[in-house]
């Protein structure tokens, strides 16, 4: 059987930069309540006169990832896009990126499983290259949230945490031993879809019920969460993730030379970071300044820490991510 490790990584978030004094124009907040509970100081959101979409970014980090891989669009077999703010309802990103890159006619699957999304979209790429299906993956996580925030004091609880933005991986067959991805470990919980969730419009209740309806207090097109009790289940759900990832490689705390925890809230990371002792060296964040950037976040982080020289051939590296579903997951790495 054949390994899998990650041969280039790539990123691309929107120029324009809105910081929570911006969001202190459209709605009742402020800069030290946004950094007090979530550490943001600033995140992208897409300028919508630049037409900028999550495929478009899915695109731009794509790019980067094939080229730093040393390959050409034509070496990849397959495309796993993950996102939850698909530029259409369908069809999904995966086949607009495979035409905007103008590849040839390879498979694209598309990944719906929010801030744990790039964590299962590896584990997917990682059994297709393990079973000698495929060669190269293109793995993407992408993000353009601020198409679909409400931009006012009703929905500051969600709105200040979210930003735009992609970032992609080429994971490539290897025979290196004990190189690459060592394990994968996905869970979900659905019985709490409900706490953090975008409800409609979906089959169950269509725009022409909607528009019927024409309730001014219909937030259900606005993404709803139940913030204490996200941030109860994650952190303990991250906690879970890793250390199972851990225990499956026989692997202690003190051996992750890098956690890129999803960025959802800078209090969560450091959580985790405390309960495994880890030094401020060995835990990657950058939430203060992308926001949550949900499946891209994991990615994009991954991507700035290797790009700053923090992850070096033969580290260990330790990716887990908790979100809406509810989904978690954890991937472990030897670079
Ligand atoms: N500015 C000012 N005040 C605000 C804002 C804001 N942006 N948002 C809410 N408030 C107010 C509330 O109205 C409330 O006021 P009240 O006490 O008068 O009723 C007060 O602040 C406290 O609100 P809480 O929601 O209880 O604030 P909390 O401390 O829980 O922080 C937060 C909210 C940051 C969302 C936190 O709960 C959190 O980070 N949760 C986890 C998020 C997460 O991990 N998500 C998973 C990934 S996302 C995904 O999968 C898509």
């Amino acid at each position: 059987m054949y390994s899998s490790k990650i041969t280039g990584l790539g990123y691309f978030v929107p120029d324009n930069v809105v910081t929570n004094d911006d969001l202190s124009q459209w709605m009742d907040t402020n800069d030290e309540w946004i950094q007090e509970r979530t550490g943001i100081k600033e995140r992208r959101w897409i300028d919508p006169k630049t037409g900028e979409t999550t495929s478009t970014m899915a695109v731009k980090a794509s790019k980067i990832a094939i080229e730093r891989a040393g390959l050409t669009k034509d070496d990849i077999d397959f495309i796993i896009f993950a996102t939850l703010s698909p530029d259409m309802y369908f069809p999904g990103g995966g086949v607009r990126v495979q035409d905007m890159l103008d590849m040839p006619t390879i498979g694209a699957l598309d990944v719906r499983n929010q801030c744990s999304g790039f964590i299962y979209s590896l584990s997917v790429a990682d059994q297709f290259i393990k079973t000698g299906m495929y060669k190269n993956i293109l793995v993407i996580g992408a993000e353009n949230h601020s198409g679909g925030l409400e931009k006012s004091t009703r929905g500051r609880g969600v709105t200040v945490i979210f930003g735009d933005g992609a970032g992609a991986a080429v994971l490539s067959r290897t025979e290196e031993k004990g190189k690459g991805i060592l394990s994968s470990h996905l869970h979900s919980e659905g019985k709490h879809a409900k706490e953090l969730a975008l409800e409609g419009p979906a089959t169950q209740r269509w725009v022409p019920e909607i528009i019927a309806e024409n309730d001014p207090n219909d937030v259900s097109y606005f993404p709803y969460m139940n913030g204490q009790f996200v941030f109860k289940h994650a952190v303990v759900r991250f906690s879970e993730a890793i250390v199972e990832g851990l225990q499956a490689n026989n692997l202690q705390k003190e051996d992750i030379d890098m956690l890129i925890p999803h960025q959802a809230n800078l209090r969560i990371a450091q959580f985790i970071q405390k309960k495994f002792g880890l030094p401020d060296e060995n835990v990657y964040n950058n939430i203060q300044r992308y926001g949550n950037t949900t499946a891209a976040s994991v990615i994009i982080a991954l991507t700035e820490a290797w790009e700053k020289g923090k992850i070096n051939d033969g580290d260990l590296v330790v990716l887990a991510a908790f979100g809406s579903g509810f989904t978690w997951g954890s991937v472990v790495l030897r670079w």
